[in-house]
């Protein structure tokens, strides 16, 4: 490749196993004598449950169990309140939300289970639901994970500035929908309990089932070899993946639980709704002197998870006063989660809007603005970026884009009738990198066997830690290949935060200069080796063979092999979380975004033309592979901004529109030319240079669109997803 920091984009190791139907999905699990098993949701969103009879369910033909909070063995919530595990399913009458299991039916087949699971009759006492952000009784609540930090003297600041916006932005709740439903297979062999699921994170699923079962972690294994999407609603050990186990044992027969589509609205997280209040001071010249960002967003009942919603503001420009804050307000809805760029998406849109009302009152253009407030170093904190191209990003994203071509006043371009818009933003995404470890086995053959837990939810991990380990062997990429998800293997995080690929690699490289000290501790004494004696630092890998540094001699992994009698070589490597409490702050990636709209003045149809995104994501170890989770990022940026809304009924707190009939998720008729350039260099926080990019494609894109459709119309929308209504 021209660019030596970025890697060939070669198609997925895992294409030809995907598309030929043999990649084993959760769903495709099978077994003799699997039983099937349906929930029965709460039709009610507050209250209780009275009364429950199931006396024609069990009578139905086929069913074998059905479970309730009357004969639910004990579910433990996790000791130390872990945000991954949520409050666990059938353990009183008490309802909290609309779509909350009151029973699982347990069957012959799947129809059977379906059968028996609309013969549950239950009766409820019910109370009015609280689902509304602004309902004034709502209990608050202050996670010590939300933000909450800053800098100077905000308010004198922002009472001494020349020119002030304060303006409160709304995010709508949107739903994760993979395009694979979710589905647990769980069996039993006396205590030793494998659960096939759609988790992002095997060794977290393990975890969570270890801590709600009360069950050594050692006896349950958790399998996620492929999955069929995630969005971040594997990011959390679901209540259908618990019950799965409970049934299994229950009927003493494996279990598989899938659920439809209407359940995932309601059973695997969502992005919850935000209001956010900021407030922006600075001088006629554009310099921010004073910047307040106050978050809230909506958390389910009895529930400890929470987005860092407004910490986007605490990095985001180089102001002298900053300050941020996140609030949870609990409503009767599902449990939400965790879904792609959570918080930063939502909270970059307030930020990003907020800066674009600045730059129409200052008269000055919005990216000459945020080139003058750029942060050179961390407003907050003090310290040094580990790297930061963001104004390499607006520059590159600028000039490909055709931004001085922009009429600065709203309202003032067209094409024919149509009103254009130009509108702009910038980004970052927070860096994430937790520890993990891996495992590499050479064998005789001169093969590579790669071995982790963490797993590849579609974004191309099987591809790009292939692309590592063969670089870090020297091996071609043929004779290296990859095993993972599955809890079994050594550790690893959740394919999540965009941060399985720093830590994976960094585990991978630590395994393969372990591997390669091993080879040489085997030779240190051979006088049939031209590396005797030598040290890690003496030599190199090169064509499958170590080789001396001073004279190029060597020998390949299957000689020395061979030589010793030893069929493989194995070594383990790990590495930690980076620490934060530095000089110099691990930080992630940045991106610059550019979106022409073109909206129908008679209509109100709102159109992306054009998205440009220039990204800085350190090093890009697959060209091709980076360039997809950049192109749907931004996808699921435009669903956000103009289509997705999951819409709550206020009196019932019953999901309206679960389907994919009535929940609008972006189409290729929504989507325009999607352009993406890599800036920047690699980063040098971990040995694999790489910043993650998986969902740096979000935030900025509602932002970009949203300050289009200002300038196309001169109507200012501050809310999410903008329609039609919005600009007529
Ligand atoms: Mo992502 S929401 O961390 O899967």
């Amino acid at each position: 490749m021209a660019h030596p920091d970025i890697g060939e984009g070669i198609d997925r190791v895992d294409a030809r196993v995907k598309v030929s139907g043999r990649a084993a999905y959760p769903t495709d699990q099978d077994h003799p004598d699997l039983a099937h098993a349906v929930l029965v949701q709460s039709t009610v969103a507050a209250g209780r449950v009275t009364a429950l009879d199931t006396a024609a369910a069990e009578a139905a033909p086929g069913v074998l169990a059905v479970i309730t909070h009357e004969n639910a063995p004990e579910l433990h919530e996790a000791p130390d309140r872990r945000a991954t595990l949520p409050p666990p399913p059938l353990r009183g009458d008490r309802i909290v939300h609309h779509g909350q299991t009151v029973a699982v039916v347990v069957a012959e087949t799947f129809e059977q289970a379906t059968e028996g699971a609309r013969l549950v009759r239950a009766a409820y006492e019910r109370t009015d639901p609280v689902v509304d952000i602004d309902h004034p009784g709502a209990e608050h609540v202050r996670d010590p994970f939300g933000s909450d930090d800053g800098t100077g003297d905000v308010a004198a600041a922002l009472a001494a500035a020349p020119v002030r916006v304060e303006q409160t932005y709304r995010t709508a709740v949107n739903t994760n929908n993979p395009m694979g439903p979710f589905a647990t297979v769980a069996s039993w062999d006396g205590d030793q309990l494998t659960v096939h699921d759609c988790t992002q994170g095997p060794s977290r699923t393990r975890a969570d089932l270890a801590a709600t079962l009360k069950a050594p972690q050692d006896t349950i294994r958790v399998l996620a070899p492929y999955l069929g999407g995630g969005f971040g609603s594997g990011l959390r050990t679901w209540s259908h993946t618990v019950l799965a186990a409970v049934a299994a044992r229950r009927v003493g027969r494996p279990v598989k639980l899938v659920l439809t589509r209407k359940q995932m609205f309601t059973s695997v997280g969502h992005r919850p709704d935000t209001r956010q209040t900021l407030k922006i001071g600075a001088t006629r010249d554009g310099r921010i002197t004073a910047l307040d960002h106050e978050a809230w967003q909506t958390l389910s009942m009895g529930d400890v998870n929470t987005e860092t919603v407004a910490r986007v503001s605490l990095s985001g420009y180089a102001s002298p006063a900053v300050s941020a804050r996140d609030v949870q307000v609990r409503v009767n809805v599902p449990s939400p989660g965790s879904m792609r760029a959570p918080g930063d998406g939502q909270g970059n849109f307030a930020l990003e809007c907020a800066l674009d009302e600045l730059a129409h009152e200052l008269g000055m253009d919005p990216l000459e603005l945020r080139l003058r407030n750029y942060a050179g170093e961390h407003p907050v904190t003090g310290q040094r970026w580990s790297s930061n191209d963001l104004r390499e990003c607006y520059r590159v994203g600028a000039e490909k884009f055709g931004w001085s071509r922009r009429d600065p006043a709203p309202r003032s371009m067209r094409r024919g009738r149509t009103l254009v818009g130009y509108g702009m933003a910038g980004t970052s995404f927070f860096f994430y990198q937790s520890s993990c470890a891996a495992r590499i086995t050479v064998n005789r053959d001169g093969g590579a066997v790669v071995a982790s837990a963490g797993m590849d939810l579609g974004t191309g991990t099987y591809t790009v830690m292939t692309q590592l380990a063969s670089e870090l062997l020297a091996l071609p990429l043929g004779r290296v290949r990859m095993v993972m998800g599955d809890s079994s293997l050594p550790q690893a995080p959740s394919a999540g935060g965009s941060g399985l690929t720093g830590a994976m690699g960094s585990a991978i490289h630590a395994a393969s200069r372990h591997l390669i000290r091993s080879f040489l501790d085997l030779v240190r004494d051979d006088p049939g080796s031209p590396l005797r004696g030598a040290g890690t630092g003496d030599v190199r890998v090169e064509d499958g063979r170590i080789v001396r540094e001073d004279d190029g001699r060597g020998e390949s992994y299957e000689e020395i092999l061979t030589r010793h009698r030893l069929d493989e070589l194995t070594a383990e490597g790990s590495a930690e979380a980076p620490g934060e409490d530095q000089p110099v702050v691990p930080t992630g990636p940045y991106a610059a975004k550019f979106a022409e709209v073109h909206v129908d003045p008679d209509l109100g149809v709102i159109r992306v033309a054009r998205l440009v995104t220039a990204a800085h994501c350190g090093r890009i170890l697959n060209e091709k592979t980076a360039r997809s989770q950049l192109v749907g990022g931004t996808v699921g940026g435009i669903g956000m901004a103009l289509l997705e809304e999951t819409v709550t009924e206020p009196h019932t707190g019953r999901i309206a529109n679960g389907t994919f009939g009535d929940y609008l998720i972006a189409v290729n008729a929504d989507i325009p030319e999607l352009d993406v350039h890599f800036v920047g260099g690699p980063d040098p926080t971990n040995p694999t240079g790489t910043k993650g990019c998986g969902e740096l494609g979000i935030p900025g894109t509602p932002a970009a669109i949203a300050n289009a459709v200002f300038h196309a119309t001169g109507t200012r929308v501050r809310h999410l997803p903008i329609t039609i209504e919005d600009v007529l």
